[in-house]
């Protein structure tokens, strides 16, 4: 049995900060921004927004869109590096809040990568039977450091989930693939916190150390490479030209980035959905934000070829094909 997208629901807070509204402290401009990202504004979770409140908002309108009973869902994967809390699994919020009442509810942390590593867990489970909720979410800016201008400027808040079924009606997962180099985990991530780096006074004390740490060059370097070979080994082991893709859904980290893919991969820039200049890096959540956002805008059409890559943090990285049978049903409002 093959397995399917069947209905995708996507969430961002209402607040938008501008990149004329960041914070002056952090002593950067629109220009720079603009010029070496791409970014010029992103939604920021309110004081009472939280990961799972923004997660249940999106889950309910997957649900929702395909009219499903939560009782039908047998899983519930959320990935993010932005959780509620360290334990338990922030799913397990979503699950009680949704009435999920035989679902297993658990977490995973793939960085920007992890919706697609989970996702390729979640099609292997669908395609044996199982309808799961496969959800990406990150409040990245309640992680980051607003006194570091190479990081604040960057990420944004938001949610994107997907029902996964035993189905050939919907976006059907045709090939996916991912990898992780953990020779790099130095380079991006939040380190401080965990058994390695515990809580300590002198570390609440300092204030920074709790947030995301990036050495921007080294990732940019990295993630066009493993994306741009990800996406070419992709479409090799599925015998699928670049002409034959309709879209590109990357990962939405920076447009200087999905311009290097795309161009490393062999695909015209017409072809490649970018949003980044709206919503930013939204981490696990940016790809089906991404889904959401093009089906809102009609540019999903029943027997498209859709090529989606990501990279992050670990570093890890992935790419999937997948092939429009269906337009499925999605709320993104
Ligand atoms: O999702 C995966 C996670 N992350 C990413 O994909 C991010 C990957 N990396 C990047 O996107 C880019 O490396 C950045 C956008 C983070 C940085 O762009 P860059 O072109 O690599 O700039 P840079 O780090 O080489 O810095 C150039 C200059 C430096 O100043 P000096 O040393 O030349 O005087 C930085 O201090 O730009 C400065 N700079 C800024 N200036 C104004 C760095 N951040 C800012 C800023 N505003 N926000």
């Amino acid at each position: 049995m093959n397995s399917s997208i069947l209905s995708v629901g996507a969430y961002v807070p209402p607040q938008i900060m501008t990149n004329q509204e960041l914070p002056a402290s952090l002593d950067t401009s629109d220009e720079w921004i603009r010029t070496r990202t791409g970014i010029e504004q992103r939604h920021v979770a309110g004081p009472e927004e939280t990961t799972a409140s923004v997660s249940i908002k999106a889950s309910e309108r997957a649900l929702k869109a395909m009219a499903l009973d939560p009782r039908e869902l047998d899983w519930i994967m959320l990935c993010t590096d932005t959780p509620e809390m360290w334990s338990p699994a922030t799913a397990c919020f979503v699950q009680d809040a949704l009435g999920a009442q035989y679902a297993s509810a658990i977490d995973l942390t793939g960085g920007c990568a992890g919706f697609l590593q989970t996702l390729q867990i979640a099609d292997k489970m669908a395609q044996a039977g199982e309808t799961v909720l496969v959800i990406g979410t990150e409040v990245l800016t309640k992680s980051l450091d607003w006194t570091d201008r190479s990081t604040a400027v960057l990420f944004g808040d938001g949610s994107g989930a997907v029902v996964v079924g035993p189905s050939n009606e919907g976006i059907r997962i045709v090939h996916a693939k991912s990898q992780s180099d953990g020779s790099q985990a130095d380079i991006l991530g939040k380190p401080y916190g965990g058994t390695r780096n515990p809580i300590t006074p002198e570390l609440v004390a300092d204030g920074h150390l709790h947030t995301i740490h990036m050495e921007g060059q080294k990732v940019f370097k990295r993630a066009v490479q493993d994306m741009g070979s990800m996406a070419l080994q992709v479409m090799q082991d599925a015998q699928i030209n670049a002409q034959d893709i309709d879209w590109v859904i990357p990962h939405q980290a920076n447009q200087r980035i999905i311009d290097a893919v795309a161009h490393h991969a062999g695909i015209v820039k017409e072809r490649v959905f970018s949003h980044v200049a709206k919503y930013a890096n939204t981490g696990s959540a940016s790809i089906v934000i991404a889904l959401a956002d093009m089906i809102r805008n009609g540019l999903v059409k029943p027997g498209q070829n859709l090529l989606t890559v990501a990279f992050g943090s670990g570093f890890s990285w992935g790419s999937q094909l997948w092939k429009v049978n269906q337009v499925p049903p999605a709320i993104f409002e």
